[in-house]
């Protein structure tokens, strides 16, 4: 795993970093590129972005093809608040992307496992993720693999944990109730399996789980510590999330 703290706007370079990578990979209708995309704060700034490049004619997504990383079990996929909802107004109406290249849990299914297990076979079938892009909770969690969720873990049906609850009652008007208490979510042995990895941390409310991820030993307590065993992981965080990073660990670079 590589750590790169930026001075700059980590969802900025994160759309930087996806526009190469996509460019480079050159996808063709045959050969798609296929990107696992998070949901969260940190993640509209790098839509912001990746929309931006688009509009500019430097981008296409017509060639990729995406798999969100989770979603709320139970709730209103048209409810601005789940993560279908969320995806749609933060990118995919303004990108080129077609429908039916998007795939995002549902959490609705009648047979949940027969879906999630559904899910697994489908980004095998296109040749497995590509490019897997996450955020990270204050409590360490990547997409919705909660604290003690095993590192061999697949897409499956989790429950969250109460910081988690807390942490997204600001997107319900900070009304506990109102937050879905569970979600389908790949596991941490699907997103292992991605070929690159890029993580988001902004803010000074993730500087305990980067720290975790890049001082402490691989352990279920702080999930982002899995990256540490992934060949080609980055970390990308700003300076709040890396102020608990001690100086000898810590180092400036540039993605490209
Ligand atoms: C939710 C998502 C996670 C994401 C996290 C961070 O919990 N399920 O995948 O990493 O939010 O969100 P933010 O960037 O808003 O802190």
């Amino acid at each position: 795993m590589k750590l790169i703290i930026t001075p700059d706007s980590v969802g900025r370079l994160a759309a930087a970093y996806v526009k190469d990578r996509i460019n480079e990979f050159n996808p063709s209708a045959g050969r798609p590129f296929v990107v696992a995309l998070p949901t969260g704060g940190t993640a509209v700034e790098m839509y912001k972005n990746l929309i931006a490049f688009h509009k500019a004619g430097e981008l296409s997504f017509k060639h990729v093809v995406s798999f969100n990383l989770d979603e709320y079990v139970n709730f209103d996929p048209t409810h601005p608040e789940s993560y279908h909802g969320f995806m749609r107004r933060n990118f995919f109406n303004h990108v080129d992307m077609p429908p039916q290249n998007i795939n995002i849990p549902d959490g609705n299914a009648q047979d949940a496992t027969a879906f999630c297990e559904a899910y697994e076979a489908k980004i095998k079938a296109l040749g497995g993720i590509e490019l897997f892009l996450g955020g990270v909770g204050a409590n360490g969690h990547i997409a919705f693999n909660e604290p003690g969720s095993a590192f061999g873990s697949r897409t499956r049906v989790v429950n969250l944990q109460e910081k988690t609850i807390k942490d997204n009652a600001r997107f319900f008007g900070g009304n506990l109730n109102a937050v879905p208490k569970q979600a389908i979510t790949m596991g941490v042995g699907t997103i292992l399996e991605a070929r690159h990895i890029l993580i988001m941390a902004a803010g000074a409310n993730k500087a305990q789980a980067v720290r975790a991820a890049v001082e402490g030993k691989p352990d279920t307590t702080w999930t982002i510590s899995a990256l540490q065993t992934h060949k080609a992981a980055i970390l990308l965080a700003d300076k709040e999330a890396a102020s608990l990073i001690s100086a000898g660990t810590a180092y400036e670079n540039a993605l490209s």
